[in-house]
Parts: C-alpha cells; structure tokens; sequence
C-alpha cells in the first residue's frame, strides 16, 4: 500500500476496504492524460514563480521519463498503488527525490482526475469520430454502386413502396452523420479546464489557470470551482451519444440479420463476419451482426449506471463519482470495436440485387402509384386510393400483381385507365418519378450523392 495520505490515521485500512476503494485497476489507463495534466500544472508553477523553474524543470523532467518509460514497456503501472496519480506521484519522488513531493502544490486529486478524463475522453471522441468517419466512407461507396438497385421500402416490416438500396443505406448516411455532430457538439461543450479548482474551493496559491487551460488546449478554466470538479455531464452526454450510436448500429444490424436469412436472401454476409454451428453443419450465423445489435443493450447499461450514480450527489466532489471510469470505458471500448466491425461486415456484404427486385415486384409495392396514375387523370385521391385498392383486392384474389391484370380488368374499376399504366407503375417508374429533395429518383438521389461527397472532403 502506498498511500497519498495518512497522517491523521491511527491505523492502517481494512485489506477488503483498500482494495474496494483503489481505482488502479481501471484508472491506469488515464497514465498519459495524468502526466500530461502534471506537466502542464507543474509548468504553471515554475511560471508562477510559486516554485523555482528549476525546480519546475525537474519534476517536468521527471515525470516525461515516466511517460516514455511506460510507452516503451520500461515501467508498468503496479496494483499495489491506490490509484493511477499515487502511483505517478510516487514514481516520480523515488525518481527525482524531495523535489517530486512539490508536484501536487495547488492541486487536489479532485480537479486532477476530473481534469485526466476530460483528457482521456478529448482523444476518444476523436477516435470514434474517425471511426464513424470511415463507416461513412464504405456507406457512401455501397450507396454509389447501388442507386439503381431496385428494393421494397418497408413500413411496419411490410412492403410499402418500391426504393433502391442507395436510398435505403443514404438514411443510415444521415444517422451517422448526426452522431458525429452529437460528438463535436460534446466535444466542444466539455472543454474547459477544471484544473486550478483544487478540492473544491480553488486555491490559496496564485496559480494561473488560464494558462493551464490554454497549455492544455481548453477554450478557458471552467469557470465555477465546485462544478469544475464535479461536472460529469459532459460523460453523460457522451454515454447517450454512444448510445444513440448503438441504436443506429443496431437497427442496421437487425436490418442484415433479416436481409441474411433464406426468406430474403437479399444479402449475404461474407464469411469473414459469420461463424458456424457445432452442430448443424450448414449453418452460416451473422453473430457478429447479432453480438453489435446486443451490445446496444450493454451500452444503454453503462448510460443508465452513470445518471442513476450521479441523482442526488450533493456538491462537490463524492467518492461515488469514481464509478464514472468502468462505465464510460465500457461504453467507449464497445462502441469502438463494434464499429470498425460493422464496417467491415459492411464493406464486405455481397447484394443481391435480382433478389432485392424481385422483393420490390411483389407486396403491390405499386398501389400508391398507380393512384397517383388516376389522379393524373383528373380523379380526386380519395376516390383513386379506393380504385387501386379494389384492384389489389381483385389481384389477391386472382393471385396476380397489379401490373399482370389485363386492359379491361382495370378498366372494370375505373373506365379513365389505359394502356400508359402499365409504364407507370412498373417498378422503375415507381422509384425514378420520386424525385422529390431526399427521395430515392436519380435526380434527388443525384444531389444526395453530391451532398455526401461535399461531406466527406471537410
Ligand atoms: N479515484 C478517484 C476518482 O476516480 C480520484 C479522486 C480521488 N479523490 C478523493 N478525494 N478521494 O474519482
């Protein structure tokens, strides 16, 4: 046990309660955001004057050899610390000697954790961001191919109009668009320093905290000490931004998993991103597509685990606040592998476009068009809604699509019908007259394409 503290004790802590409390065991990976975080309050200090450059010099010094040392495999972080700032702030006094103890003049583990995650998560946001950016890339070469790829749009899981498969995945396009947006909208409402607001009540010492701010490149210090240290929002909203991730993740997985089976086959999974059966040897499982989708569930886990910790905390800063790391890692780790897996599930599926049309052929995926066909004709909506649909309901009874009854069948229903219907509501048509801004016709779809590409170059 190597403790931060200790003076006022009388005893040592229970072996159980030490173990329970230290957070090493999850806070090691904050290493490189804590150094960083040191080096930056330590170079206040030495300005300041509220300790010597020189003495500033040293532990700065010291405390990059600990960093490289760590990158290069040289030192491990060991359990035996309570946490990942004890075990730096320890290092570095066995290494420089006295001069290590000045290091945490004016700063409490209290801003100095709130200060390493917002570090830590500063980075991941942009890992993700970059994840989400290479998703969108394979979407927009998947959309590009398949504009003319002929599909059911569905609505309650029932064939509903005729769509093609760039218009369907350009929806996901959009999503993911948005998560990106919900990132950077964190990412810019997150970054203001809470170094410099101590335990609770700020400082005695004269630091400067909008130099450590801007050393450590936040738009300013946060601008209240309590809530500098006690401001979780920011992984609150991260943890729903990674949730909405998830849901999209998942819907378009639920999508593939449907696409997959024998009773569409629109898709197949590359082999790669499907396993097998020990006993069925058939089989050819989208697990990977299914493990995403589950994952959802953990994800709003973790989001639900933070809020549910945080209701009722008193000001300021409350040990329950270390049960921020585990979660927030979780839902980053997660939402990180099931991304570059989704994309390369995605890069890697194989459409099978006659399939896919044959689909949209069926379901009377036409009835809409062919009342838009009556209303060309000068009959009102209501009326033409009611014609197609007693031709559907003749065509169920007959077991034939809308575009396999004769002339004068139509004509039964409706005298104005002739022989230009068959032209308008074949599949093509259905798709290619819906040219109306974010509709899948060539012309919208066109601009969409536009649009995206204009996207992907920022
Ligand atoms: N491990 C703690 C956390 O993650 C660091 C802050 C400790 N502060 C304290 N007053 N015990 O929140």
């Amino acid at each position: 046990m190597a403790n931060l503290w200790g003076g006022r004790f009388r005893s040592g802590t229970d072996k159980k309660a030490y173990q329970f409390n230290a957070s090493i065991g999850f806070d090691c990976r904050l290493y490189k955001a804590d150094i960083t975080g040191s080096i930056a309050h330590v170079t206040m200090l030495g300005k300041t004057g509220i300790l010597t450059e020189e003495e500033a010099e040293t532990i700065r010094c010291g405390l990059k050899g600990i960093l490289e040392d760590l990158e290069a495999g040289k030192l491990t972080i060991s359990g035996e610390y309570e946490d990942i700032h004890s075990f730096v702030e320890s290092v570095l006094t066995e290494r420089i000697g006295e001069t290590g103890k000045k290091l945490h003049t004016g700063r409490s583990r209290n801003d100095q954790v709130a200060l390493d995650m917002k570090l830590y998560i500063r980075e991941e946001i942009g890992e993700a961001d970059s994840l989400l950016f290479g998703l969108l890339n394979v979407l927009e070469e998947t959309i590009e191919a398949h504009t003319e790829t002929y599909m059911p749009g569905f609505t309650h899981l029932q064939k509903a109009q005729p769509v093609t498969l760039a218009h369907h995945l350009d929806a996901y396009f959009e999503m993911f668009k948005r998560d990106r947006s919900r990132l950077a909208d964190i990412r810019a409402r997150m970054n203001t320093s809470p170094l410099g607001s101590g335990a609770l009540a700020g400082t005695t010492y004269p630091l400067d905290r909008e130099y450590t701010a801007q050393l450590l490149g936040f738009d300013g210090a946060a601008a209240n000490s309590m809530d500098g240290v006690s401001d979780r929002d920011y992984l609150l909203e991260l943890l729903s931004a990674c949730s909405i991730i998830m849901m999209h993740l998942s819907r378009f997985c639920e999508e593939i998993i449907i696409w997959n089976t024998d009773e569409y086959r629109f898709i197949e999974i590359d082999d790669a991103f499907s396993t097998g059966s020990s006993i069925m040897p058939q089989k050819k499982n989208p697990d990977i597509a299914e493990l995403i989708r589950g994952k959802c569930g953990r994800v709003y886990g973790d989001m639900m685990s933070l809020f549910t910790t945080l209701k009722g905390l008193p000001l300021a800063y409350n040990k329950d606040m270390q049960e921020d790391k585990e979660v927030v890692f979780d839902a980053l780790d997660t939402v990180k592998d099931c991304l570059e897996l989704f994309t390369g599930m995605l890069g890697t599926l194989r459409f099978n476009k006659e399939a896919m049309k044959k689909s949209a052929g069926g379901g009377f995926t036409n009835a809409t068009d062919l009342a838009d066909y009556l209303v060309k004709k000068g009959v009102p909506f209501r009326d033409a809604h009611g014609i197609s649909g007693r031709l559907v309901l003749s065509c169920i009874e007959k077991g034939c699509t809308l575009q396999e009854l004769s002339l004068s069948e139509m004509k039964e229903e409706c005298s104005l019908i002739e022989e230009d219907v068959y032209e308008a509501i074949s599949i093509a048509a259905c798709v290619e007259k819906r040219n109306t801004k974010g509709a899948p016709g060539p012309e919208a779809m066109a601009k969409t394409i536009a649009d995206n590409r204009e996207y992907l170059k920022q």
